[in-house]
């Protein structure tokens, strides 16, 4: 049995989505809420950190995730989430984008091991939870993977989950899970695979290539397309029937939840957002997609969604 970790993945897996995907499918054993961030004199988003309340979060097991690098006040944050109740936080080091990473944040980090080294000498004395890494295989060579490692090996890590790319790759390109044997022998601390697990049969080439079942994985975007695919991975599969009319409950109720949080003008962009995945659980895709993406009203949104799941 292989546990799920559900990614991090800001714009969709917010309290809302995490509370209904636990309600509607299970099956996973973590989720991990999209970062925070923090940096000096600038307060974090009031939003996200109301996002993180526990009240918020019931039900299931959350791990919040920080990005940022100022120790005192990773400190601060780490021991605020602890008095929250959090058993473990995660720190990301792996978001590429260059309005994170230029200020050496995120994956901005990979490339100084040394300054993670110093962050993780000066944070891990002082705290009494453990903290998990999210990371890639490096900046622009998967090869800089091997020199984070030896830095992680140094410390009691809850956790350290591997995105199978370089941070330059963003999200295209293919994941290297190849190189991921020779890490998983070099780190004295739990290593996770994490990139492009969309399928049972993608999880099967993962084993082949890895040798043998791990024992936890990490899926985001899987998930999005098909939030059944924890279940799955595990050997529970329904029928398909039966699978459109939960993934039709799961809508309607995540329609009604922004319903009640939104703008009316935000509602129709919200979901149609979450279209480019649904929209994978129907045989014409591309169709689907299309269709909901043109509607102009909320009331054409509603009406192509009824029609779409007739
Ligand atoms: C829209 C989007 C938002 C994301 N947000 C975060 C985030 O807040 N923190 C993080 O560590 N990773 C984030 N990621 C990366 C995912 O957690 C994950 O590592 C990546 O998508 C690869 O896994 P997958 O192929 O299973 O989706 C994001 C990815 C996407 C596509």
């Amino acid at each position: 049995m292989v546990k799920v970790l559900f990614a991090p993945l800001q714009g969709y897996t917010d309290s809302i989505y995490r509370r209904l995907h636990n309600k509607y499918f299970g099956g996973i054993d973590k989720y991990y809420a999209p970062y925070l961030r923090f940096e000096p004199n600038k307060e974090p988003k009031k939003s996200v950190l109301k996002e993180l309340l526990p009240e918020n979060n019931r039900g299931l097991e959350l791990v919040p995730q920080l990005l940022g690098k100022d120790t005192d006040l990773f400190l601060f944050h780490i021991n605020r989430l602890e008095s929250q109740g959090y058993k473990s936080v995660n720190w990301n080091l792996a978001c590429p984008y260059p309005m994170v990473y230029k200020r050496g944040f995120g994956s901005g980090l990979l490339q100084s091991p040394e300054l993670i080294d110093h962050i993780l000498s000066q944070i891990i004395p002082k705290i009494s939870i453990p903290i998990s890494i999210k990371c890639r295989l490096g900046f622009d060579d998967e090869n800089e993977i091997h020199k984070l490692i030896e830095v992680f090996n140094r410390y009691d890590l809850k956790e350290i989950i591997v995105h199978a790319r370089t941070a330059k790759q963003m999200y295209k390109g293919k994941a290297i899970p190849e190189i991921f044997n020779e890490v998983l022998l070099q780190s004295k601390n739990e290593l996770i695979y994490n990139g492009d697990i969309q399928t049972v049969d993608d999880y099967i080439r993962l084993k082949e290539i890895i040798g043998a079942e791990p024992n936890k994985i990490m899926i985001g975007r899987g998930l999005l397309q098909n939030p059944f695919l924890a279940n799955e991975l595990n050997g529970v599969f329904l029928p398909k029937v039966e699978k459109q009319s939960i993934l039709r409950a799961f809508h309607d109720e995540i329609y009604f939840e922004y319903s009640n949080k939104l703008e009316k003008s935000h509602i129709l962009r919200k979901m149609q957002t979450f279209w480019e995945y649904f929209s994978y659980n129907f045989d014409n895709q591309h169709k689907v997609y299309k269709l909901i993406k043109k509607a102009s009203t909320i009331e054409k949104y509603s009406n192509r969604v009824d029609e779409i799941y007739k």
